[in-house]
């Protein structure tokens, strides 16, 4: 077993593991941020929208709507379900346990939280962490797609039955939707468990890592 795997079996407390040397590379774009020039909004635009939006309800309870956070110009954009309470609480997409995990995640693959992009499916939170609504899920796409065609990532990582399910408009269970590629608005997506439920699952953990592993292959070009 190579070593990225060791670290990863230990990030997600599978193995016991003496020292951690992971090596982080952060990627940072070679080339400064170009403006885009497609009608759209830009980067600031989109961001004040999402802030002041009542497109759904949820903006009646949120304290903060959660836009997304990392790089711009990421090769992986991870894409999650909805802010949480203490995403809310600071405005950031997974800055709890899940998020805790999946930085660990994502540091056994070599890539720092900084180097990808993390938004989530819904901007604002759904009380009691409900499932979204349909509707919301609806206003709240034009948001994650105008993301999406601003980070233009070479892949998409979906975590967690829900998000994989509304962004591939689909009811197939997570575990047949893992392991293969899907394409969401023209990108490569791959769908894998969401760090809260590994935390709840362990089991599932080593099923993570072949999906994380799908990961590598596809940003280095070989799968
Ligand atoms: N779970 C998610 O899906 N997204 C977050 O931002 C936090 C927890």
């Amino acid at each position: 077993m190579d070593r990225r795997a060791l670290d990863y079996l230990h990030a997600m407390g599978i193995q016991p593991w003496a020292e951690r040397r992971v090596a982080v590379e952060v990627l940072t774009p070679l080339v400064p941020e170009e403006p885009i020039t497609d009608g759209g909004p830009g980067w600031e635009e989109l961001e004040a929208q999402v802030r002041v939006c009542t497109r759904c309800d949820l903006y009646r309870t949120r304290q903060n709507p959660v836009f997304g956070v990392g790089n711009r110009s990421a090769e992986l954009m991870i894409i999650g379900e909805a802010p949480g309470a203490e995403e809310d609480r600071r405005g950031e997409p997974f800055v709890g346990r899940a998020g805790q995990l999946l930085n660990e995640m994502l540091v056994a693959i070599g890539l720092a939280r900084e180097a990808v992009y993390i938004a989530n499916v819904l901007k604002s939170r759904p009380l009691q962490n409900r499932d979204p609504r349909p509707d919301e899920v609806a206003a709240c796409e034009p948001y994650l797609r105008r993301q999406l065609a601003l980070v233009r990532p070479k892949l998409i990582l979906a975590v967690g039955r829900i998000a994989s399910q509304n962004l591939l408009k689909t009811d197939t269970r997570i575990g047949t939707l893992r392991g293969r590629v899907h394409d969401y608005a023209g990108t490569p997506l791959v769908v894998t468990y969401h760090p809260a439920y590994l935390l709840r699952t362990p089991l599932d953990k080593r099923k993570a890592w072949d999906d994380l592993r799908l990961v590598v292959r596809l940003l280095s070009g070989v799968a």
